[in-house]
C-alpha cells in the first residue's frame, strides 16, 4: 500500500511525457502561394484541408498569401487548392505530408501558367518545378 502513491505519480509523469511528445510532434507549417501568372491575371484560390475549408482568396499579380497549417502526428495531412484563372480550373495539393514531410518548415509556391514551382532555399529561386496541376 505504501507504494501506491509513488507508482501513481510515476504513471502520471509517464502520461505527461507521452502527451508532451505528441504535442511536440504535431508541428505547424506555413504554405505560401504566390501569383506569378503574369501582369493583369488574377488568381482565385480556394483551399481545403481534409474537411476544413480555408475560404476564398483573390490574388493579384505578384501577391502572396500565407496559409498556416497544423500537421498532425500519425495522420496524413493534405491541403488541396482549387485555382482558377482565365476561366480555367486547376487543382494542386499545396501540402501533402507524405510527399512533403522531408521538405523544410515552409513551402513557397509560385503559381505559373504551365506548372507550379517551389522555392528552393539553397538557390533562393523558385526552381523546383517538377510538379503539375490536375
Ligand atoms: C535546391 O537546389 C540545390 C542546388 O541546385 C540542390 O542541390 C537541392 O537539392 C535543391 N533542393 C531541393 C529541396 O531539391
Ligand atoms: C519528377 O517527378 C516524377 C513523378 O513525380 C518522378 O518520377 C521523376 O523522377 C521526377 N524527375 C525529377 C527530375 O526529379
Amino acid at each position: 500500500m505504501i507504494m501506491v502513491g509513488s507508482s501513481s505519480h510515476t504513471l502520471l509523469f509517464s502520461l505527461f511525457l507521452i502527451v508532451a511528445s505528441l504535442v511536440a510532434l504535431s508541428e505547424g507549417r506555413n504554405v505560401y502561394i504566390r501569383n506569378d501568372l503574369g501582369n493583369g491575371i488574377p488568381l482565385n484560390i480556394q483551399c481545403k484541408s481534409d474537411d476544413k475549408n480555408l475560404g476564398d482568396h483573390k490574388l493579384n499579380y505578384q501577391q502572396e498569401i500565407n496559409l498556416p497549417i497544423k500537421v498532425k502526428f500519425c495522420k496524413t495531412t493534405t491541403l488541396t487548392c482549387t485555382m482558377t484563372w482565365n476561366g480555367q480550373l486547376h487543382v494542386l495539393d499545396v501540402f501533402n505530408s507524405k510527399r512533403d514531410g522531408k521538405l523544410g518548415k515552409d513551402l513557397k509556391w509560385s503559381i505559373q501558367n504551365n506548372r507550379p514551382c517551389l522555392f528552393n532555399s539553397s538557390t533562393k529561386k523558385y526552381d523546383l518545378c517538377n510538379y503539375s496541376y490536375s
